[in-house]
């Protein structure tokens, strides 16, 4: 296993809008594997593939506190989805920002497991946040969008700064 390099905003590449995957292979199976290393190394509750700049539908979360309930996503998509609710939220790829943003407060995502199987899940709080915003990474998406264009511009330039300092 592997720790992966990480995109920070305002990379450019964390804007791809990511393929489905075709076949949840040992490629897949590998880069899961990296991946969670790279998650659990940061330390982090969620990754998706876009972070690592690998460009295909697959997220992992684990919101344990133990660390050892990794959750794997490949091909996602949310059927359901109920309620509204604001939640703290930071990434990965933007190190040090937290800022409260509005989703669903319940989903009810169909995925694929790391063997390829089909599953429902049904998730509310930190994992119904969680699933939303690796999704989102999927389509391209950062959770600053979320915010107004001021607070968006505050942090792409303390994150420019901070890959200078680097
Ligand atoms: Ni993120």
């Amino acid at each position: 296993m592997a720790v992966l390099n990480i995109l920070n905003y305002p990379d450019p590449r964390l804007h791809t809008v990511a393929k489905p995957v075709k076949e949840v292979d040992a490629n897949i199976r590998r880069l899961i594997d990296d991946m969670a290393e790279t998650m659990y190394a940061a330390p982090g509750i969620g990754l998706a593939a876009t972070q690592v700049n690998q460009h295909i539908q697959l997220l992992i979360i684990d919101t344990s506190e133990t660390k050892d309930a990794l959750q794997v996503f490949i091909n996602p998509t949310i059927i359901e989805k109920n309620g509204e609710r604001a939640f703290e939220e930071g990434c990965l790829s933007v190190p040090g920002v937290y800022e409260s943003v509005t989703r669903a407060e319940t989903v009810t995502v169909e995925a694929l497991d790391r063997n390829g199987e089909k599953f429902t899940l049904h998730a509310e709080g930190l994992l119904s946040v969680c699933i939303q915003h690796e999704m989102d990474h999927l389509l391209g998406k950062v959770f600053v969008e979320y915010l107004s264009p001021l607070k968006r511009s505050r942090i792409k330039n303390k994150m420019l700064k901070l890959s200078r300092q680097k």
